[in-house]
């Protein structure tokens, strides 16, 4: 039996998740969802694995990973409940149909204005309802330049968190994802982190949530990278300790290429020897 190269601590399962972005087109993303049912449907045992279509896709996908282990998430939801906020999604409306909400990725941040404080509202708004928040955080490459990538992620984290009970950590997720190493396009070389420079900040954001909340929460936190992720990288991020798994755009489209992500994923975790 090979060894456990990333025991996860704090009773985290790993979890690999699929945001689709706007890539895909309707009969392309019920395709995409239905082959990767197919392809991982033994794995999903024993990883979390979301997909996060576009809104009004989200029920077609339902129906196809109906009875399966596979999840779904929203790409984001508005921090109000209800109100005149013409083509938005509430946390209501999501409620029942998706188990996991991104929020504050960086492209909502750089498209649509959103700061911290109204990711903060937004996780709020989530934990609420019931669903699990993905929260989004990294520096820009003119950030990482002036060496204040750690100040923007502590900022990011601190911000996110400032008003949810402590024991809603368990059901957050933080998404590591520098601006600059993000949608780089499958099969080019692109500009990463090195593993162990990711595995320092995402160490740094579960430091941040134990001083909010206190180690043992913390612990229960789940800590993910992304930003080009694609099967040659994803093994050396998720071996460092303290990775529980990834957030896969362009490459996650893909259902051959998802599937060897949720591979190697497993192969390199705790949870992958069981
Ligand atoms: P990418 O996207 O894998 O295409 O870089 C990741 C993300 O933006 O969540």
């Amino acid at each position: 039996m090979p060894k456990a190269r990333n025991p996860m601590p704090g009773g985290r399962r790993p979890i690999v998740v699929a945001n689709w972005k706007m890539y895909l087109g309707a009969t392309a993303t019920v395709r995409a969802a239905r082959a990767t049912r197919l392809l991982t449907a033994r794995m999903a045992t024993r990883v979390d694995l979301v997909l996060c279509p576009a809104f009004p896709l989200l029920q077609a996908v339902n129906a196809v990973l109906k009875g399966s282990r596979i999840q779904m998430g929203a790409q984001d939801l508005h921090h109000e409940l209800a109100g005149a906020y013409t083509g938005d999604v509430s946390a209501d409306h999501l409620r029942g149909l998706v188990r996991y909400a991104l929020l504050g990725h960086s492209e909502r941040r750089r498209d649509h204005g959103e700061t911290d404080e109204i990711i903060a509202k937004k996780v709020r708004r989530a934990l609420k309802a019931g669903l699990q928040p993905i929260i989004c955080v990294g520096e820009t490459a003119q950030e990482r330049e002036d060496g204040d990538t750690v100040a923007t992620v502590r900022r990011q984290v601190e911000r996110a968190l400032a008003d949810i009970p402590v024991l809603s950590l368990a059901h957050c997720v933080f998404a590591y994802e520098p601006i600059w190493a993000i949608s780089q396009g499958v099969g080019r070389s692109s500009t990463q982190p090195s593993p162990d420079d990711a595995a320092h900040i995402m160490g740094l954001i579960r430091k941040v949530a134990a001083d909010r909340a206190g180690r043992r929460y913390a612990e229960r936190l789940r800590v993910v990278y992304g930003g080009s992720v694609e099967r040659k990288t994803v093994g050396a991020f998720v071996e460092e300790p303290g990775v529980d798994g990834v957030l896969v755009g362009a490459a996650s489209t893909n259902p051959v290429g998802l599937n060897q992500i949720v591979r190697e994923v497993l192969a390199s975790t705790h949870y992958g020897n069981h």
